[in-house]
């Protein structure tokens, strides 16, 4: 594989961004609890105001979807979209909220066009909090450690720090991001990026599910980077860190500076 373009240089150094602190006051709660629901002109606030959950419209389209976008950039910048298959138009009568213990997005019908689709107990204390990481979870009560489900297991076009684009290694199965389709609509695109199910340690970008086009190249664990990304040596931003163990393998980030806002997108044009 030929590494004629480098796009993990330029995700690196056109995604990473540092806006100036926009705060906008919001006395918004971070959980939706059995009995309450979010409707279009309400949305979740995690704790220390980093991200904002709502339902948003991108760019001039008429459908909405329900995102989580950040909450001190004045450009609003979604990074999850729970419906991206399944925009709403009737915006007015949608509701996302808890129903037979997951989370649900109801359209004007009371059809479920999304939800988190796990099989649960059906338990009436299930909550969703929209953590400060942008992590929106589903605990069975508040105070519960135990996780149902969380939307870094579900990553659409966007990695943000915590996130893991793992390997499943005795499924096949990736935690992979594809893009939007453009601008306007985040339904599945043609790009994706994932861990080489073939077991090389390298993220690989594929056209339309099948054909790769770029390797990172492997991981070298002792000067941590990919190798046939060298620019990475001059990284002083990402603390990138790769796991593996015979059922899994998965690539995680964290920021040295945790004041520093960042995200890796796959872009709709690859
Ligand atoms: C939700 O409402 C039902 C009946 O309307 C009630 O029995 C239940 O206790 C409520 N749950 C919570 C968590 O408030
Ligand atoms: C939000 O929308 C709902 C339904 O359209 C309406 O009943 C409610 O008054 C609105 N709340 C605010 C704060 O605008
Ligand atoms: C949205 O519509 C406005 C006005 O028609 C236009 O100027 C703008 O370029 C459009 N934005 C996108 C992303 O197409
Ligand atoms: C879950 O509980 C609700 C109300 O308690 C009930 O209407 C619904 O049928 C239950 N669903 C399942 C799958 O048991
Ligand atoms: C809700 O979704 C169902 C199934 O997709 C669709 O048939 C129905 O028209 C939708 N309702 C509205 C008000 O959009
Ligand atoms: C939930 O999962 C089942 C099986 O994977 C699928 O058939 C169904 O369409 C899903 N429902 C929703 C609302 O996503
Ligand atoms: C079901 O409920 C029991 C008791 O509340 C709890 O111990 C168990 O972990 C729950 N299971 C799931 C899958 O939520
Ligand atoms: C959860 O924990 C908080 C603080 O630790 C406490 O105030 C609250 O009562 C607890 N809620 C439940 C349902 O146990
Ligand atoms: C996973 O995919 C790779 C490459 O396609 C293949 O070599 C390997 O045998 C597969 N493993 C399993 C468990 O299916
Ligand atoms: C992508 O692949 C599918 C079959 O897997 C094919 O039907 C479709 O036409 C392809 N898309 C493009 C844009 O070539
Ligand atoms: C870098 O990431 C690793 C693995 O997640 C973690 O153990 C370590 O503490 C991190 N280092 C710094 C300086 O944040
Ligand atoms: C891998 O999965 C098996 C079966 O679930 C489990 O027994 C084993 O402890 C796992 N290995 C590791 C390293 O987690």
């Amino acid at each position: 594989m030929k590494n004629t373009k480098n796009p993990w240089l330029k995700l690196s150094m056109l995604l990473f961004i540092w806006f100036s602190l926009n705060c906008q006051l919001s006395f918004g709660a971070d959980t939706i609890s059995a009995n309450q629901s979010l409707s279009a002109n309400q949305t979740l606030v995690s704790s220390g105001g980093n991200f904002v959950l709502g339902f948003f419209t991108p760019g001039n389209s008429s459908n909405y979807y329900i995102g989580i976008w950040f909450g001190k950039v004045s450009e609003q910048t979604p990074v999850w979209v729970a419906n991206r298959e399944t925009p709403v138009r009737d915006i007015d009568s949608s509701e996302l909220k808890i129903s037979d213990g997951n989370l649900v997005l109801f359209n004007g019908s009371q059809v479920a066009i999304w939800s988190t689709n796990i099989s649960s107990n059906n338990s009436s204390s299930v909550v969703a909090v929209l953590e400060d990481s942008g992590n929106l979870v589903l605990r069975d009560g508040p105070n519960s450690s135990a996780l149902l489900w969380q939307s870094l297991d579900h990553p659409t076009h966007t990695w943000l720090p915590g996130g893991r684009l793992s390997l499943n290694k005795r499924t096949n199965q990736s935690q992979l991001l594809t893009s939007w389709r453009n601008s306007e609509d985040p339904a599945l695109g043609l790009y994706s990026l994932e861990l080489d199910p073939a077991g090389t340690n390298s993220y690989i970008i594929l056209w339309n599910r099948t054909r790769q086009y770029w390797t990172s190249g492997a991981w070298d664990e002792q000067s941590q980077i990919f190798n046939l990304v060298p620019e990475m040596r001059l990284n002083y931003i990402y603390n990138f860190s790769f796991y593996s163990d015979e059922n899994e393998s998965y690539f995680t980030y964290s920021l040295y500076n945790r004041e520093i806002i960042s995200r890796f997108i796959m872009d709709y044009s690859g």
